[in-house]
């Protein structure tokens, strides 16, 4: 097992400086655009992040059960499907998290001897360590390269340190995080990274009747409501900002015709919350644009792989196929 020594070391007092500039840089001038919004990466700090494995728990969120049993009960077909020409690889997982999924498939390759390394990348050091610690403790012949940062700059890292074939990972339907047209600018750059023969498995999930996917997002446990209220929660702490949480509302929205499950807080009364220097006027019922949880059809997902030039070359559902994992091939 090796791991990049310098790869999961805690951010420099600049660094989290500059990483709560771009944080209040953001919030600000979301918050001063028409219509008021906020980007749901930064749902993610320590409440986040346990609110967020809440949600996976949930009854109504289907998605995580999906893609989790096409992976435990379809491992040989996904395990084909990467394989294309039998040449060692590297799976690169992007935003692996604690990796429960792939690791059935990691143990899979490593049963059948397939010749690989995995290299996680994510943006917390923090769960790259506790990775690289349950990695170590199941398959303890495997290589780990862990690596800590963003995705792209990540994986101009990945093309330095082997050239090797490269088996891209992006599961979670995180790609359905992004507007439509910032998913194909994003692929494309990805596509851009990697190079002839080159595999990307993405996790979609799949349009199906509206009041199921609602449902994900509109529990009855109102998880899903504490977990955008949060982000308000988190700006007060570390942007020192005052918003009373007491009065603003989530509210779930789902347009079965263009796929978008979108997510707002509603402010509950004319109020002024203040953030850093500034002092932001909210009107009774104007909303924030928080989230927007995209839903794909399966033509939806192979235009976005030829768009972005890609050929997409299989596409595993579950069985009730509400969840699609595809191959695309880099041509
Ligand atoms: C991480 N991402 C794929 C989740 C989703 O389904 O859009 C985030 C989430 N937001 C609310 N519930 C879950």
């Amino acid at each position: 097992m090796t791991i990049q020594p310098n790869s999961v070391t805690p951010l420099k007092a600049e660094q989290m400086q500059e990483c709560n500039h771009q944080f209040l840089y953001d919030v600000a001038y979301g918050l001063s655009s028409s219509p008021k919004r906020l980007q749901s990466k930064y749902f993610y700090d320590k409440k986040g992040d346990r609110l967020f494995q809440q949600i996976m728990a949930l009854p109504e969120y289907y998605l995580t059960r999906c893609e989790t049993e096409i992976f435990e009960h379809k491992t040989a077909q996904i395990a084909e499907a990467i394989k294309v020409d039998n040449s060692a690889f590297d799976l690169v997982e992007l935003g692996a998290g604690d990796a429960t999924k792939s690791l059935f498939l990691l143990k899979y390759l490593s049963e059948q001897k397939e010749k690989f390394s995995y290299m996680p990348i994510d943006i917390s050091g923090n769960i790259l360590e506790i990775l690289n610690d349950k990695l170590h403790a199941n398959l303890p012949e495997l290589e780990v390269v862990c690596l800590e940062g963003e995705y792209f700059e990540m994986l101009n890292k990945v093309a330095k340190l082997s050239s090797r074939r490269k088996v891209v990972l992006f599961l979670g339907s995180n790609i359905g995080n992004m507007e439509f047209n910032e998913a194909e600018v994003f692929c494309a750059e990805l596509r851009k990274k990697l190079n002839k023969g080159d595999v990307v498995l993405v996790g979609f999930d799949l349009k199906k009747h509206p009041q199921t996917i609602l449902d994900a997002y509109n529990d009855a446990s109102k998880t899903t409501a504490l977990f955008n209220l949060n982000l308000l929660e988190r700006i007060n702490n570390e942007l020192d900002a005052n918003f009373n949480l007491q009065q603003f509302e989530h509210y779930q929205n789902y347009d079965p015709l263009t796929g978008a499950c979108k997510s707002y807080l509603i402010s509950l009364a004319d109020q002024k919350v203040s953030l850093a220097d500034t002092e932001i006027k909210f009107d009774k019922n104007e909303t924030i644009y928080m989230e927007i949880s995209q839903k794909f059809s399966v033509s939806d997902i192979e235009n976005l792989a030829i768009n972005s030039g890609f050929m997409p070359i299989d596409t595993i559902m579950d069985d009730k196929k509400w969840f699609a994992d595809a191959f695309w091939l880099a041509t």
